[in-house]
């Protein structure tokens, strides 16, 4: 992702999240943020999703302390109308191969709850649920924030599963 992409990924942002988008500062600030590694993907010349992944990094709630065997999963959307077109999990793959080729270990990330197609692609990862809440964390639609985490992103099998969902993925 490049300054450029900012008003594509503002679009992201608005139809992906429309009750609660990142605003433009807070992608120029990632862009200047040495830690954090945002992509964007493009299909039919237009910015059809997006994802930023500090790497080096802990979550929030562990006060975003520099970890360099951590990383925290800041955010990942897709258009509606690119959804279910398999972008979003291309862009997870992209970053936690980012990470693996980074040497981290664990991955945390926070998901509003209910959110089955999030859940669901962060569990095809290897993702659990952590048991942890943030009461209300998401106050426009009054949900809870749940907890995730990936561990053992070093592990044979961890890299093995990454390959196995790389290759699927080449066939789109
Ligand atoms: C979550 C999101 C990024 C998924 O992206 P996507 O491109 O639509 O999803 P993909 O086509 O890559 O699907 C990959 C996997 O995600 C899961 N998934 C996607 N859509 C799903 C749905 N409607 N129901 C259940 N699982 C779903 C499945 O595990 C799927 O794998 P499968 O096809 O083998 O079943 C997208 O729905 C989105 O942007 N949602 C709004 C923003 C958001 O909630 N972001 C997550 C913030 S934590």
């Amino acid at each position: 992702m490049t300054r450029k992409d900012i008003p594509g990924v503002l679009e992201v942002e608005k139809t992906a999240f429309p009750l609660s988008p990142y605003s433009k500062e807070v992608y120029e600030s990632i862009l200047h943020d040495p830690k954090a590694y945002p992509v964007v993907a493009c299909k039919n010349g237009e910015i059809a999703g997006n994802a930023v992944i500090w790497i080096g990094r802990d979550a929030p709630w562990h006060d975003s302390k520099d970890d360099p065997q951590k990383a925290y999963l800041f955010t990942l959307g897709v258009k509606p109308s690119f959804q279910g077109q398999k972008i979003g999990e291309q862009l997870l793959y992209h970053v936690l191969s980012a990470c693996v080729g980074a040497g981290i270990a664990s991955c945390t990330l926070r998901v509003m709850e209910g959110n089955i197609p999030a859940i669901h692609l962060y569990e095809k990862f290897g993702f659990q649920d952590t048991g942890k809440r943030e009461p209300k964390h998401y106050a426009p639609e009054g949900k809870d924030g749940i907890h995730m985490e990936l561990k053992n992103m070093q592990s044979q099998a961890f890299k093995e599963k990454l390959e196995e969902i790389g290759k699927k993925l080449k066939r789109f």
